[in-house]
């Protein structure tokens, strides 16, 4: 049996890859392994959402398949969630629950995008994106990463690369990579340039819930659903990432288009975890908002620590969750500085290339995994690492 050659070219998923650099490894007491790789929340939901969840298993239904869409009443609570937060709110029928954020970004491109057309993509991006573009066979057009804009969009060069091939500008805000934060001004600008354009604007929000200024006024605006997609990962949000609760907003056309490829790729988000997306929803605000908080204490806690440590890797950008650092090794690619990392440092990070080109001198450090205790331990592990 022959694996496709177009499979064949996309990079393999980059945590399994740094992972498997440890595996069966065993780290000492003294120095434990730090996991700066993978983006997980480092702590579980709370108790009460498990012993909810628990009561719902004695329930046959919950066994069960829900419409391909999900439940309307689950779909009518996450929407008054973006209420409260965004203080307007798509419909339920603008609303599609999915298998995480990632599934809800296939369904978005394969339904506005045919293979050979062209998707804007803002470098550093997040990799699953590239990865799933290139198995769709559409081509991404990368944006280049402005150092000096810490990770932000330039509206002036995403114009420059709208072709008539282009069919949406994707974009991550919180940044995965950098936490760069896209300013309600410029999503705006952005919209506009969408609308004017006839193209998708694709905001992925996954860290939406880690950031504690306003969120962006798109859901306000009558004729967001024409020219703008959300993608949304409640499992970020409530501690639920093996649960793999995300929705698709989107106008209900495109919603009833995608419904096409729910149907045929999954039927539907699990029910167990619709019951714990709707009890997460109608009960977690306070506990998201100090999670919000706590994360926001652990960036600020980050940031002092890293530049009061003064290594000779360099911090280019940071948010909540996330850092976007320049290694100080010229000779060695980002992959090899990773590697060298959780070899002489037990700690463990993504290199800058699995970002997109270019990116070589690059790595990421989810410090939104570790614990605020043990964030003095791991730039230490940075001040003290050599060539
Ligand atoms: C920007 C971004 N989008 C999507 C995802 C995937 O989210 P989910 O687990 O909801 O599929 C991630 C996960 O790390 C992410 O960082």
């Amino acid at each position: 049996m022959r694996i496709s050659e177009h499979i064949r070219a996309i990079q393999p998923p980059p945590i399994t890859e740094v992972k498997s650099w440890i595996a069966g490894r065993s780290f000492p007491a003294e120095k434990p392994l730090i996991d700066l790789c993978q983006a997980i929340p480092n702590y579980p939901p709370p108790r009460e959402l498990i012993e909810h969840l628990k009561v719902q298993l004695d329930d046959e239904q919950t066994f069960k398949y829900s419409p391909d869409e999900g439940l309307p009443e689950v779909r009518q609570m996450v929407c008054d969630w973006y209420q409260r937060r965004y203080k307007a709110s798509p419909t339920a029928g603008q609303t599609c629950l999915t298998i995480g954020a990632s599934q809800a970004f296939w369904l978005a491109m394969s339904c506005i995008c045919q293979p050979g057309d062209e998707v804007i993509v803002q470098l550093p991006a997040y990799f699953d994106h590239p990865m799933g573009l290139q198995a769709l066979g559409i081509k991404p057009v990368f944006a280049p990463f402005c150092p000096d804009q810490a990770g932000l969009p330039n509206t002036e060069t995403i114009a420059s690369l709208i072709t008539p091939k282009t069919r949406a500008i994707l974009l991550v805000t919180p940044s995965n990579p950098t936490g760069a934060v896209i300013p309600s001004a410029q999503i705006e600008e952005l919209f506009l340039l969408a609308q004017n354009n006839d193209i998708a604007l694709v905001l992925d929000e996954t860290y939406n819930a880690f950031i504690d200024t306003p969120a962006h006024s798109l859901f306000s605006r009558p004729d967001w659903p024409q020219n703008f997609i959300h993608i949304a990962s409640f499992g970020k949000t409530f501690a639920l990432t093996g649960l793999r609760c995300g929705a698709l907003i989107g106008s209900e056309e495109l919603v009833n288009q995608t419904l096409k490829i729910q149907d045929s790729m999954v039927v539907c988000q699990p029910r167990p975890s619709q019951i714990a997306l709707a009890y997460s929803c109608q009960h977690l605000d306070d506990w998201v908002a100090n999670n919000t908080q706590m994360m926001k204490q652990r960036h600020d806690l980050f940031r002092s620590s890293f530049e009061a440590a003064d290594t000779q890797f360099h911090l280019v950008a940071s948010g909540s969750f996330f850092a976007w650092i320049k290694h100080p090794w010229p000779k060695l690619t980002g992959r090899q500085a990773a590697l060298r990392l959780a070899e002489d440092a037990n700690l463990i990070c993504l290199p800058g290339e699995v970002f997109g080109p270019g990116l070589d001198y690059y790595l990421r450090l989810a410090f939104g995994n570790i614990a605020d205790a043990q964030i003095d331990d791991a730039v230490d592990r940075f001040h003290s690492a050599t060539e």
